[in-house]
């Protein structure tokens, strides 16, 4: 099977890559960075894999036409150049961002979208356009992932693997945490059912692991793939929450959004995807944990 990757240079698409070609794909690698890929992609391929895309920027220097430009409208430039290919198949990576920035309860399909970030916002406004224009020869999955990790991930995941590993203790210990993670492992395997099963309907499907974890487990995971125990303090909310709004001020490594994004809750479905492929995911989210967490050493 032949299989182009836009975005193949990042963290996804360098997973992907080397997953797919293990299981006997040939992949082009196509950077969409200048506009000659509309003469080098492969027409003839069998699918698409559209990853390339600007991430969530935590830093907030970019400016929001700058995620339309890139996740909307080269979303919608490489979905036009599929419509008139020959491949078969469309494999966009929006995100449950897209949806929702804070979850109460557990985010499905079924909610209505109401993202709040341009990152969000340009997403969906590219899924509205690809869900818009399906034809009924050809099959497209528009998929939402919550925060992937795996091998090279660079994310909150290896900052908190550098604290544990160097004995810092942690002090968020008094957050009660549920959410979702995405092994990349379960990842690369959605992709691929996807691409050769022909009878999973075009449609908008989640992606997260089976099982949601607290912070603290992960804390506590983190701990065991380094074989010590792992020291959590129950520091006071109200203190850390106090040092935190300091740290939006005095540029700490602690400030309010941080505080945030290690300790919210934000649990995803995966029923609709799993029933869908109708074969478990391949790893737990604990043993996809510890193989992110091995590939960190
Ligand atoms: N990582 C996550 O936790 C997560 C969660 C949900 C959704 N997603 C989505 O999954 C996709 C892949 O994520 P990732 O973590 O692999 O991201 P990444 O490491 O930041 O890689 C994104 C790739 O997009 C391409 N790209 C970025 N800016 C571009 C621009 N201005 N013009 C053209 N191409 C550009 C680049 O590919 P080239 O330079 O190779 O062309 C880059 O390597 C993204 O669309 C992301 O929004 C990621």
């Amino acid at each position: 099977m032949k299989v182009v990757i836009t975005g193949f240079s990042g963290f996804v698409g360098t997973n992907l890559s080397h997953y797919l070609e293990q299981a006997n794909c040939e992949i082009q690698s196509l950077s969409l960075r200048n506009d000659n890929w509309k003469e080098t992609i492969d027409l003839k391929a069998d699918a698409v894999i559209h990853l390339a895309g600007k991430a969530h920027d935590l830093k907030k220097t970019s400016n929001a036409e700058a995620y339309f430009e890139v996740n909307y409208e080269l979303t919608k430039k490489i979905y036009d150049c599929f419509l008139k290919s020959e491949s078969e198949v469309f494999v966009y990576m929006s995100s449950v961002k897209a949806v929702k920035d804070i979850v109460e309860g557990v985010l499905t399909e079924e909610d209505v979208p109401t993202p709040v970030t341009a990152y969000g916002q340009s997403k969906l406004k590219a899924e509205h356009y690809i869900l818009n224009n399906i034809p009924p020869n050809k099959r497209v999955y528009i998929l939402r992932p919550c925060m992937i990790h795996g091998p090279g991930n660079k994310g909150n995941l290896n900052l908190l693997f550098q604290l544990v590993s160097k004995g810092f203790p942690w002090p968020l210990g008094s957050f009660q945490n549920q959410r979702s993670f995405l092994s990349i492992e379960n990842l690369c395997f959605v992709i691929q059912e996807l691409l050769h099963q022909k009878t999973i309907p075009s449609g908008v499907y989640n992606v997260a692991d089976d099982v949601s974890l607290s912070t603290n487990n992960v804390i506590e995971l983190l701990g065991e793939s380094l074989g010590k125990k792992s020291r959590i303090w129950k520091v006071p909310a109200h203190w850390i929450k106090t040092i935190a709004k300091s740290g939006d001020y005095l540029h700490l490594p602690l400030n309010t959004e941080r505080l945030h994004k290690l300790t919210e809750n934000y649990v995803v479905s995966n029923h609709k995807i799993v029933k869908a492929i109708q074969k478990p995911m391949p790893v737990s989210s604990r043993e996809g944990l510890m193989i992110t967490f091995t590939s960190f050493r």
